[in-house]
């Protein structure tokens, strides 16, 4: 983990309330992997106090190839991005990172789950499932998942086939940069709340509609990660559960430190009769959807 002050080289809107900031930190685009986080805070102000989590959205490479810097995507919702987007280029931020978990790939979470380890569907296909802004950690992802990209050091040893990925926003303007998930392997499904693209309403509606084991038996989802608002990630990852699908959500709450002293962020995991609190910057922010316990499912 390092703490820099990061020069911005650019900070660039990209769909309506949505910016792409791009940070020159070298020394955490070599480390750090699609899952994992920043800590950002704007240096002069204390207001807002603490620090804001963004998503490792992808990393850049110098002209000679070496780990320059990391994007995140971000939307202007209050304090902190408020102020982030009327940073220039030049200035400087304060981060710290990375932080939080990898995502596992279907060879990671077999090394610990034989169950999957034979079952071909989990290493060929992934879904993945973006609420609002739950988008950015996916890009990353699915450059390393089909062998674009390395990061931290990893390549994947054999790339998957095919991603499906949903993204749900508001309305068409809330798509930003649709250019940065275009591959020939990656299908995209959008869905808007007013209609102005693709399917009609939320973007979990669209996903069982397509994917109801019962109804599409043929087809597989592979492995699913999910990222967006809680109430989203909550009704996606029981109908999951309920349907033996195995669903990684990776949870967005709001945090202090980022890396584990001061017990802001935790989830219950485990069992309803049996669980203990997980801190989600250090053990997380991805869970496996069978492990959470959400608040009205606890004794
Ligand atoms: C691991 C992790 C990764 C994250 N990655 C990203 C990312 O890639 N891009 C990004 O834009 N944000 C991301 N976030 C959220 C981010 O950390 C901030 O919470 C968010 O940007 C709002 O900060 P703010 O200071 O602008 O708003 P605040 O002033 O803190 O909040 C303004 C209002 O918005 C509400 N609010 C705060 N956060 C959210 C939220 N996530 N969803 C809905 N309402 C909210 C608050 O309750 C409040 O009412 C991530 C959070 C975590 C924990
Ligand atoms: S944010 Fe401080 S313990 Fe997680």
């Amino acid at each position: 983990m390092f703490q820099r002050n990061a020069k911005v080289v650019q900070n660039i809107l990209i769909a309506e309330k949505t910016w792409l900031l791009e940070l020159e930190c070298p020394e955490i685009a070599q480390k750090i992997f699609p899952g994992q986080f920043v800590m950002l805070r704007v240096k002069e102000t204390f207001d807002p106090l603490l620090n804001r989590a963004f998503a490792l959205y992808d990393v850049c490479h110098s002209p000679t190839h070496h780990y320059f810097g990391i994007q995140i995507v971000y939307v202007r919702i209050g304090k902190m991005t408020n102020l982030l987007s009327e940073i220039q280029p030049g200035e400087s931020l304060d981060i710290i990172g990375p932080l939080g978990k990898p995502f596992l790939d279907s060879e990671e979470y077999s090394k610990n789950n034989k169950l999957i380890s034979s079952d071909k569907r989990y290493s060929e296909i992934a879904t993945f499932i973006a609420g609002g802004i739950g988008q950015t950690p996916f890009r990353s992802w699915w450059r390393f998942l089909l062998g674009e990209e390395s990061y931290n050091g990893k390549s994947i040893s054999k790339p998957i086939e095919k991603i499906y990925f949903f993204w749900g926003a508001r309305a068409v303007s809330f798509f930003g940069r649709l250019e940065d998930f275009s591959s020939t392997k990656i299908e995209i499904f959008l869905a808007t709340e007013d209609g102005s693209k693709g399917f009609r309403g939320r973007v979990t509606d669209h996903f069982f509609n397509l994917f109801h084991p019962q109804i599409h038996p043929e087809k597989s989802p592979g492995l699913i990660y999910a990222c967006g608002p809680e109430p989203m990630l909550e009704g996606l990852g029981k109908w999951c559960v309920s349907h033996n699908l195995i669903c990684f959500l990776s949870l967005e709450s709001p945090m202090a430190c980022g890396y584990g002293v001061c017990n802001t962020c935790v989830v219950k995991i485990g069992n309803p009769s049996l669980w203990d609190y997980q801190k989600i910057c250090v053990d997380g922010p991805a869970f496996l959807a069978n492990d959470i316990v959400w608040d009205n499912q606890s004794n």
